[in-house]
């Protein structure tokens, strides 16, 4: 985890409500992986709003990362003022992303990824990643979008770019299927032949959303890892703020993880939705 102060490279609109962030960095972007995340004091060096905001990173590179976000609140509005040039204090990498590596029985498996809302973003550098390192072939990499409108699929063209498989779903019919993106990940893996418990199911987005993924996974069995979005105030383990009820070592009991250092990135399987 470093603590730097990053230089605004970029700050732009790139869906209604959400702005793209580029920063310089000579430390966080190099030892960034997909599914972790920083924290950004949107005040600068004033004191209003007095805590960081968590985001995760939609792209690294040794000498800058960038992250999406959505215009919630007094944090955000600040942030959607940031110019280049402006300097910003960022603590990250934090948490635990993504499984990118991983070995199976029979060598082969597809990786499902299923977004929704700024929960896109992480997905984007994870499928990034799995392209760049040839973990799995593009023809294998299937990406699931879940949006209100076409207007809030996130990255849709960045994952056409990057040739993996796409798969879209909007409340309005817009773009895609009409309706829920669990539904298009249905009736996927009910159309589809190929070995689930080899494949591994990654999603990111509302927790409505990753409970539902959670519960198809498990009737297909298959392996599914969610990255919850809880709220955080240190992102390093220090204030118990984003405790998550998961299960316990024996049969029915359950404890209490904390997101920050533990996740955000968790087995679906473990978490105790209700
Ligand atoms: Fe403080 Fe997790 S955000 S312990």
């Amino acid at each position: 985890m470093f603590k730097e102060t990053c230089e605004v490279l970029e700050n732009k609109t790139v869906a209604p409500d959400h702005f793209l962030l580029k920063l310089s960095s000579k430390k966080i972007g190099k030892a960034a992986l997909p599914g972790q995340f920083v924290q950004i004091l949107c005040s600068g060096d004033s004191l209003d709003p007095l805590l960081p905001r968590p985001f995760s990173f939609l792209e690294a590179s040794p000498t800058s990362f960038s992250l999406l976000y959505h215009v919630v609140g007094q944090g955000t509005e600040l942030m959607a003022k940031f110019k280049k040039g402006d300097k910003v204090h960022v603590l990250g990498p934090l948490g635990k992303g993504f499984t990118l590596r991983r070995k199976t029985e029979d060598g082969r498996g597809k990786r499902l990824l299923v977004g929704g809302g700024v929960g896109i973003p992480p997905l984007y550098h994870l499928a990034k990643d799995l392209v760049r390192t040839k973990e799995v072939k593009k023809s294998d990499i299937h990406v699931f979008l879940g949006a209100r409108n076409k207007s809030l699929l996130l990255c849709e063209k960045d994952f056409l770019k990057l040739g993996v498989q796409l798969h879209l779903a909007t409340d309005d019919g817009s773009k895609g299927h009409k309706g829920y993106v669990t539904q298009v990940l249905v009736k996927f893996l009910k159309s589809s032949i190929f070995h689930l418990p080899s494949s591994l199911i990654h999603s990111c987005g509302p927790t409505p959303m990753l409970k539902a993924v959670s519960l198809v996974a498990s009737e297909f069995g298959a392996p599914n890892e969610v990255s919850v979005e809880v709220p955080m105030a240190c992102g390093f383990g220090a204030c118990l703020g984003c405790a998550l009820k998961v299960k316990g070592e024996t049969p029915g009991s359950h404890r209490f993880a904390i997101a920050c250092t533990e996740g955000p990135v968790f087995e679906g399987s473990k978490i105790l939705w209700d």
